[in-house]
C-alpha cells in the first residue's frame, strides 16, 4: 500500500516538478530552428542598428525585475488595464518591434510553442554576443505571464546610493557583485539628459555641477543637453563615453576616471563596497565577461513560470483570448421532465454563498500616472 502512495507522489507531484525546470535546448525537439530564427532576426537588425543590443538588455532587465522574466513588459495597455509599458522607467524602453517580428516568424514555424519570455532572453544574449560580449548558455522553457500592471513597476532610480540600489537586487536573491556586474551592461547604450541633467548644474542645491564628474565631461554633456529643441526635447548621451556600441570592460575604467554619466554608475567606482570589483573588472576583461554571463543567467532565472503555469502567447503584446465556454444546451422540459429543485442545505450546513463579482482593479496610490508619451518626472522610478 505504501509503495502505491510513493508512485502516486512520483507521478503527480515529483515528476512534473522535475520536468518543469528551465534547461538549455528546451526547444530542440519542439521547435528545432527556434534559436537560429531568433539569432538571424537579431543579426539582421544589428547590421543596420548597432544600438539594438542595448535596447534588448534594458528590456530584459526591466522585464525580469517586475514580476519575473515573464514578458509582462511586452503587454500593450488597454483601457481596463494600464500595463507596465506606461510606467515612467519603461517609457524609453525600445525594441518591441523586433520581438514582434521574431514572434511572427516563430508562430509560422511552430505555432504556440516558443514563449515571448524566452524570445526576449535569447535575443538579449544574441545582442550581447553581436556587440562583442560573452556567449553564455541560456536555459529555456519560460512561459508567459498573465499579469502586466503599471503599478507593479518599482525599478531602482539612477540617483540612488549603492546600498539603496542594492535593496531590490538583494530582495531577488542577487548579490552586490551581481549588481556591479550587471550594471556593466551600461557599457552600451544611451541615457536621456533628463536622467543626469541635475549633475551638470545646480547639483544637490549648490550652483555647481556634481564635483564627482570629470570637468571636461561636464562641459561636453552640457553642450549636448543644451541643444534640446522642440524636435528633440530630451537629447541623449552615451553611457560609456569611450566605446559606446562595443560590449567590453571599458565602462569600468571610465567610471574610475570620474566619467560615469549616470550618478549610480559613478557611485559604483566611489563606494567602498563596490570599488574593489570595479577595479578588478577594469583590469581584467576575461573575468568581467565570465561573471557577466553568469549574472545574466541568474537575472534570466528570476521568478520564471514553467510547466503549465502561465501561457505561450500568440502575440507578445496581448494575453491569449480566453476561449468562451461551450454553452450547455438546455434539455427540453416536458415529456415527464421537471426542472430539478435546488438541493436544500442539510441541517447545520450553511447554504453556499453566491460567487462574488470580480471587482475592477483599483489603481493604488503608488501607481504612476498614465501619460502615454514622455516621462513627466523621469527621476521618479
Ligand atoms: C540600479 C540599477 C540600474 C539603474 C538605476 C539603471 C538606470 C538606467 C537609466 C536611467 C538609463 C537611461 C535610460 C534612458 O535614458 O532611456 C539606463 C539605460 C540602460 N540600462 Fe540601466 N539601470 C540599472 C541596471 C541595469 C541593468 C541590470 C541592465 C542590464 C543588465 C541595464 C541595462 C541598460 C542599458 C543597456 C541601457 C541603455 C538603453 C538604451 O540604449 O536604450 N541597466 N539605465
Amino acid at each position: 500500500m505504501r509503495w502505491k502512495c510513493w508512485i502516486v507522489l512520483l507521478l503527480f507531484f515529483i515528476l512534473p516538478l522535475a520536468l518543469a525546470q528551465l534547461r538549455p535546448g528546451f526547444y530542440s525537439t519542439s521547435c528545432r530552428r527556434a534559436e537560429s530564427i531568433i539569432f538571424n532576426a537579431v543579426l539582421r537588425r544589428f547590421s543596420t542598428d548597432k544600438t539594438i543590443s542595448a535596447a534588448l538588455l534594458r528590456m530584459h532587465f526591466h522585464d525580469c525585475f517586475v514580476t519575473g522574466c515573464d514578458a509582462s513588459i511586452l503587454i500593450d495597455s488597454t483601457e481596463q488595464n494600464p500595463s507596465e509599458k506606461e510606467a515612467g522607467p519603461n517609457l524609453t524602453v525600445r525594441g518591441y518591434e523586433l520581438i514582434d517580428e521574431i514572434k511572427r516568424a516563430l508562430e509560422v514555424e511552430c505555432p504556440s510553442t516558443v514563449s515571448c519570455a524566452d524570445i526576449v532572453t535569447i535575443a538579449t544574449r544574441d545582442g550581447v554576443v553581436l556587440a562583442g560580449g560573452p556567449n553564455y548558455t541560456i536555459p529555456t522553457g519560460r512561459r508567459d505571464g498573465l499579469r502586466s500592471f503599471v503599478g507593479d513597476v518599482d525599478l531602482p532610480g539612477p540617483d540612488l546610493t549603492i546600498p539603496e540600489a542594492f535593496q531590490p537586487f538583494r530582495a531577488k536573491g542577487l548579490t552586490l557583485n551581481d549588481m556591479v556586474t550587471l550594471l556593466g551592461a551600461h557599457t552600451v547604450g544611451i541615457a536621456h539628459c533628463s536622467f543626469f541633467q541635475d549633475r551638470l548644474s545646480g547639483f544637490q542645491g549648490t550652483a555647481a555641477a556634481d564635483p564627482k564628474m570629470n570637468r571636461t565631461l561636464v562641459t561636453k554633456l552640457r553642450s549636448s543637453c543644451d541643444a534640446a529643441n522642440s524636435n528633440n526635447p530630451d537629447p541623449t548621451a552615451f553611457l560609456d563615453q569611450n566605446t559606446n556600441n562595443l560590449f567590453d570592460n571599458k565602462f569600468y575604467s571610465e567610471i574610475l576616471s570620474h566619467r560615469g554619466v549616470l550618478q549610480i554608475d559613478q557611485e559604483l567606482a566611489l563606494d567602498q563596497s563596490t570599488v574593489p570589483l570595479v577595479s578588478k573588472f577594469a583590469s581584467n576583461p576575461i573575468e568581467f565577461r565570465q561573471m557577466f554571463g553568469n549574472a545574466m543567467i541568474k537575472l534570466g532565472n528570476l521568478q520564471v513560470l514553467v510547466g503549465n503555469a502561465g501561457q505561450i502567447r500568440k502575440n507578445c503584446r496581448a494575453f491569449n483570448p480566453v476561449r468562451p465556454q461551450q454553452p450547455i444546451k438546455p434539455k427540453p422540459i416536458g415529456q415527464g421532465q421537471q426542472p430539478k429543485p435546488k438541493p436544500k442545505p442539510k441541517q447545520g450546513q450553511k447554504p453556499k454563498p453566491k460567487p462574488k463579482k470580480q471587482k475592477p482593479i483599483k489603481r493604488g496610490k503608488k501607481d504612476k500616472p498614465i501619460n502615454g508619451g514622455r516621462k513627466q518626472n523621469p527621476k521618479k522610478f
